[in-house]
């Protein structure tokens, strides 16, 4: 199948599992493309590149190598100059600094032109918050999922506490309300559904209930 969908939406809405999973489902590949932002923020935080030094950020991810494989379970594994950063990526330090990174407009240009790179062989599934805006405009399926803050903010503590890192849910809450804000309002490809996404709350659904939700519009649109 060479479909293209693409799923958009805030922090915490439940993307990337659910992305992940269609792909699966659907033997389509698996794009992360927040990892991306993430990997140059962690490459940025290491050379103690300034965030409002657009220039300095630009020439940073020009001259880093940035490789994305596909493990064995459809995950992403990301490669900073070669060294498996899959982890790291997903540190608190990162998660309170991507935003700042990618709304950069130089770092979105190299980025997203990668994205279409890949975007154009089609069969596959990208998550993100302009791939349906921006990056595959012409994709067949776009999604919007979101859920309430609240919601979002436990999701993402139960995903930390799993690896044995613990904030409060009021600390979770304000990081995302910051990075929403910032993904929203930045001038550049800021957090939008695209007009022809299909709107989803997932914060009364389970992650099967998305996934099937999304497998059954692609299956019956054949
Ligand atoms: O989905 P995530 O939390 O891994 O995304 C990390 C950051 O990257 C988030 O603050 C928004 C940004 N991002 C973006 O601007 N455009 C994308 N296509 C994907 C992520």
């Amino acid at each position: 199948m060479k479909a293209k969908i693409a799923i958009d939406g805030p922090a915490g809405a439940g993307k990337s599992t659910v992305a992940r999973a269609v792909a699966k489902e659907l033997g389509l590949a698996y794009l992360d493309t927040g990892a991306m932002y993430r990997a140059i923020t962690l490459a940025a935080l290491r050379a103690g590149v300034d965030f409002n030094d657009s220039r300095a950020l630009a020439d940073l991810t020009e001259s880093v190598e940035l490789d994305i494989q596909i493990g064995s379970d459809g995950e992403n594994i990301i490669f900073l100059n070669g060294e498996n950063v899959s982890e790291e990526i997903r540190e608190p330090e990162i998660n309170s600094n991507v935003s700042y990174v990618a709304r950069c407009p130089e770092v979105r240009e190299i980025m997203v032109s990668k994205q279409q790179e890949i975007g154009r062989r089609g069969g596959v599934v990208m998550d993100g918050r302009d791939i349906g805006t921006k990056v595959m405009p012409e994709a067949e399926f776009k999604f919007f999922l979101t859920a309430s803050l609240e919601e979002r903010a436990r999701r993402r503590l139960a995903e930390l506490k799993a690896k044995g890192i613990n904030l409060t849910l009021p600390q979770m809450i304000e990081e995302i309300r910051t990075r929403d804000k910032i993904d929203s309002e930045r001038e550049c490809s800021p957090l939008q559904a695209a007009r022809d996404a299909i709107y989803l709350d997932t914060t009364e659904m389970t992650i099967e209930q998305v996934v099937k939700y999304i497998v059954d519009i692609v299956v019956d649109s054949k």
